[in-house]
């Protein structure tokens, strides 16, 4: 049976063979118009009914989301796609068959009936279909597309397990589905496909390689560029992201120089009182010395790396260090969209290590 804690429902879907009746009460909560946090394979989710621009509106009041952020709709079939946009262009279709369910969110001109609170204004929707078995049970037994940003309050680390929604969520939203802890860990690719060249929004849990491999050329929104001024293409790309409750510094270089400046750092903080964590591989763990050591994973497996990113920086945040240390990673593969992470969590403060 499902728990209640402080007006959020718990209803556990580990197993989901035996979460029919959590499931079913939670598509119901959502048909009425509720609230309902459930697992992907890339974070949670905050979901509500796509059509329903009063529902939609809670989401943004629960996550204290900026109103001109948009919202990413999530379904189960992929037919539901033509109730959502205009048109389907033929590698658009080439992609979702590849890669869905899964990672990657396409962002099309949308039909009048998506909501213009969803999103923001714009006359563009993004979709995704997400591949936790959970999730698509929900979508399905709702019967409606959800919209859905990550579960967390705006400006704090995606969740990547039941328990941090519930750090942020709690009494907020009036169902939480635990799935368990998210396999990617790191949130969907976005790729804009509503004008003639690809444009590769948000690196996610869908490589830029594979991309290329069905697309060719991909376009990279780079915010260093020139133009930095300029309106983003993807609202969210201009928002404060993933910052934890400290100041967090990358160290940016060549690997051993990285390993031998956060050793500096860490002992030169020492010596100051400062209270020093780290985010680093299980190949450099044993060199520094340390308030809290998070390891995020071996640097031969980029996948686990990215899986417990959010993870750890959440615990090193709820550790009572007074900055945080982080190692970098090549940009490539899914190291693309972990570096985009930890330079947003960073906020600018990257140290080069000479
Ligand atoms: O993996 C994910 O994508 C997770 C799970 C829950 O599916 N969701 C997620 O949602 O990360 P959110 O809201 O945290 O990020 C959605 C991103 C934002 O950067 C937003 O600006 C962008 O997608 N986006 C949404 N609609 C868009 C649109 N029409 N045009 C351009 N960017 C859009
Ligand atoms: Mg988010």
């Amino acid at each position: 049976m499902p728990k209640k804690l402080k007006e959020t429902l718990l209803i556990d879907a580990k197993k989901i063979e035996e979460a029919g009746e959590g499931i079913a009460l939670a598509g119901e909560i959502i048909r009425r118009g509720g609230l309902v946090a459930f697992p992907t394979e890339t974070v949670y989710g905050l979901g509500a009914n796509a059509f329903s621009p009063e529902a939609v509106q809670k989401i943004f009041q629960a996550k204290g989301r900026p109103p001109d952020n948009p919202l990413i709709v999530h379904i189960a079939q992929e037919g539901t796609l033509e109730e959502l946009v205009e048109h389907i262009p033929e590698k658009t279709r080439e992609l979702v068959r590849r890669f869905w369910p899964g990672p990657l969110t396409v962002v099309l001109k949308k039909k009048s009936a998506v909501p213009p609170e969803v999103t923001a204004g714009l006359d563009t929707v993004a979709v995704r279909m997400p591949l936790h078995p959970a999730a698509l049970a929900l979508i399905k037994e709702a019967g409606l597309p959800i919209a859905a940003p990550s579960a967390n309050l705006s400006g704090r680390p995606s969740p990547t397990t039941a328990q941090h929604v519930l750090e942020d969520m709690q009494g907020k939203v009036e169902a939480l589905v635990d799935g368990g802890p998210c396999v990617v860990g790191l949130e969907s690719t976005v790729l804009d496909l509503s004008s003639e060249k690809p444009l590769l929004l948000r690196p996610g849990g869908v490589t830029l390689e594979e991309l290329q491999e069905v697309l060719g050329e991909v376009e990279v929104e780079d915010r260093s560029s020139p133009g930095e001024e300029e309106v983003p293409s993807s609202p969210g790309l201009k928002y404060r992201h993933y910052a934890p409750g400290v100041p967090m510094y990358l160290v940016e270089g060549e690997p051993f120089r990285v390993r031998e400046t956060i050793k500096k750092l860490c002992h030169e903080n020492c010596l100051k009182g400062n209270k020093v964590g780290i985010l680093v591989t299980a190949e450099n763990a044993g060199y520094f010395q340390a308030d809290a050591v998070e390891v995020l994973g071996s640097r031969l497996s980029p996948q686990e790396i990215a899986a417990s990113f959010f993870y750890s920086l959440r615990r090193l945040d709820a550790s009572g260090v007074d900055l945080i240390l982080a190692e970098s990673f090549e940009e490539k593969g899914i190291g693309r969209a972990l570096m985009n992470r930890l330079r947003k969590a960073a906020s600018g403060k990257i140290i080069k290590a000479k």
